[in-house]
């Protein structure tokens, strides 16, 4: 079943998809232009969320390809205006049939990671391809965040038990906090070939858009770290110091990893 935490409903969906866009879209635009995108292709794209990609996509693929943005909450990306060619489909990539197949790109950023069904999912999205179409999947590998630098040893402690029990409780609703380095794996499994990967992390500091995303993720998530021992006071803290220019922290690595059906 899926769980998703991270609700589109909340106030912190709107900070989420701006940090989201902002620091990773770049990079993401870069990995699929590597599969040799290009006019006249069929898209999808799941799970679209804030719809930045989605359009990215229709821009590439012009009036004669067609992109199709699925996501259980299109919200954000229902307030972007959009060509014809990319259409918007409220679908549960776990229960609802894929809306066709025979797909030339198939990409989703940050969806699979939230599902225990991730395998079987991963299964499905592979055999929508076209043969010689590519499966791209971009998930973060949240193992490896050091701090760079603090104002004190207290500040990058408490970075960490945040951290730490931010990924106890995505844990226990089904989320792999190292999905990221699964993916290839995963897709070899599912017979793709071609398989690469590549990771992207940079700085964050206190203050600045990317970090943003802890800021709205431990409030999103606050009762749950309360549930894991943190007091208000420590959460309080936490959102100070994303404010912080003095507080530097290693991005949540994004590791893109594409494969081609043969
Ligand atoms: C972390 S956000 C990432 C959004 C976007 N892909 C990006 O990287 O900017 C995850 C998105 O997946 C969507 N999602 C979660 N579970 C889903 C499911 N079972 N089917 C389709 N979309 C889902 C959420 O609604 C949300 O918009």
């Amino acid at each position: 079943m899926s769980r998703y935490v991270f609700d589109n409903s909340a106030d912190q969906a709107q900070g989420r998809f701006f940090a989201l866009e902002s620091c990773y879209d770049p990079f993401s635009r870069r990995q699929v232009e590597l599969t040799g995108l290009t006019r006249g292709w069929r898209c999808l794209e799941v799970g679209g969320g804030g719809g930045s990609l989605g359009d990215w996509l229709g821009e590439q693929v012009g009036p004669d390809g067609e992109v199709t943005v699925t996501d259980l909450d299109l919200r954000w990306a229902e307030s972007r205006p959009r060509p014809p060619h990319v259409r918007l489909l409220r679908h549960d990539i776990v229960k609802d049939p894929l809306p066709a197949d025979g797909y030339d790109l198939v990409h989703a950023r940050l969806v699979l990671q939230h599902l225990p069904e991730r395998l079987d999912v991963l299964a499905r999205l592979a055999g929508a391809l076209r043969p010689g179409g590519w499966l791209v999947l971009e998930e973060f590998d949240i193992s490896w965040t050091p701090v760079l630098a603090a104002p004190g040893e207290e500040a990058a402690a408490l970075f960490e038990r945040v951290h730490t029990a931010l990924r106890t409780q995505l844990e226990k609703v089904g989320l792999d906090p190292v999905w990221g380095r699964r993916v290839p794996g995963a897709m070899l499994g599912a017979g793709l070939a071609d398989v690469t990967a590549t990771t992207y992390a940079e700085s964050w500091a206190g203050g600045g858009t990317g970090i943003g995303l802890h800021r709205v993720n431990a409030q999103q998530m606050a009762d749950r770290l309360r549930a894991e021992g943190l007091t208000d006071a420590e959460l309080d803290r936490f959102q100070a110091l994303t404010a912080d220019p003095s507080f530097v922290v290693n991005s949540l690595p994004l590791v893109s990893t594409r494969g081609r059906r043969p």
